[in-house]
């Protein structure tokens, strides 16, 4: 069994990187795939780079080339909501892509015209897993729901009112939708999980920066439980 490890930034693989027993590292469309042992488990971790295109890329070249069973996306979010503070994990049991709009047509807004489903579940066994492994503490708290993705870093009251009413969102981010479009079509079981470093709103780019590392961190130690058990 291989495991696909996708990251966004480089921040967000850098410590399981230095932790990987590396065999062999390819380059394909730019990204560095890096294929290994990682706690225990055959893995090719990637750095995708921002926004739904590049982890679209990313993600294809995984099933692809790399014929992975699993798909793991590891990394950061905006929170949404009160609740959900810096540090604090979410599970997305299913994503959408909330800067698809073809409303237009009649569409609901994140509907991928055409294609027969609105949202992506991640796999249902991987949620539980990867909830199971995230052991909260007074630090942290983990949340399992919808994460809403798309080619913009969320800085506004207003939208993150607008990705909660009309996605019933709890996080923001610019790839998982769009890894878990390509594992939809290609039928590879994924989980996305990220760790709160802001709340989406006016001083979202100054939490970002503050609170980054922390936030990488929880997001690691859980992809360390769950490759343990997986
Ligand atoms: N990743 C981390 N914070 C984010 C935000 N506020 N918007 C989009 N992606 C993010």
């Amino acid at each position: 069994m291989v495991i696909g490890i996708i990251g966004a930034m480089s921040e967000e693989l850098e410590i399981l990187l230095k932790e990987m027993s590396l065999e062999k590292k390819d380059i394909k469309a730019k990204m560095e795939f890096n294929y290994g042992t990682l706690w225990g488990k055959k893995v090719v971790a990637v750095v995708c780079g921002i926004g739904k295109v590049n982890a679209a890329v990313c993600a294809q070249i995984l099933a692809s080339e790399y014929k992975v069973d699993k798909v793991i996306n590891v990394g950061i979010a905006g929170g949404i909501g009160e609740n959900i503070r810096p540090g604090d994990l979410v599970i997305a049991d299913s994503l959408v892509q909330h800067d698809m709009d073809a409303t237009a047509f009649g569409d609901k807004r994140g509907q991928i015209p055409r294609l027969d489903t609105f949202d992506f579940k991640s796999d249902t066994k991987l949620v539980e897993l990867a909830y199971n492994c995230s052991k909260e503490s007074n630090e942290h708290k983990s949340f399992v729901g919808r994460i809403a993705t798309g080619d913009e870093f969320v800085a506004s009251v207003d939208k993150i009112r607008f990705l909660n009413k009309e996605f019933n969102a709890i996080a923001c981010e610019m790839e998982g939708g769009s890894i878990a479009h390509v594992c939809y079509l290609n039928s590879i079981p994924f989980v996305v999980i990220r760790s709160i470093s802001d709340n989406a709103n006016t001083g979202a780019h100054m939490d970002f920066d503050k609170f980054k590392d922390i936030a990488v961190k929880n997001s690691t130690n859980i992809l360390k439980n769950m490759l343990k058990l997986i």
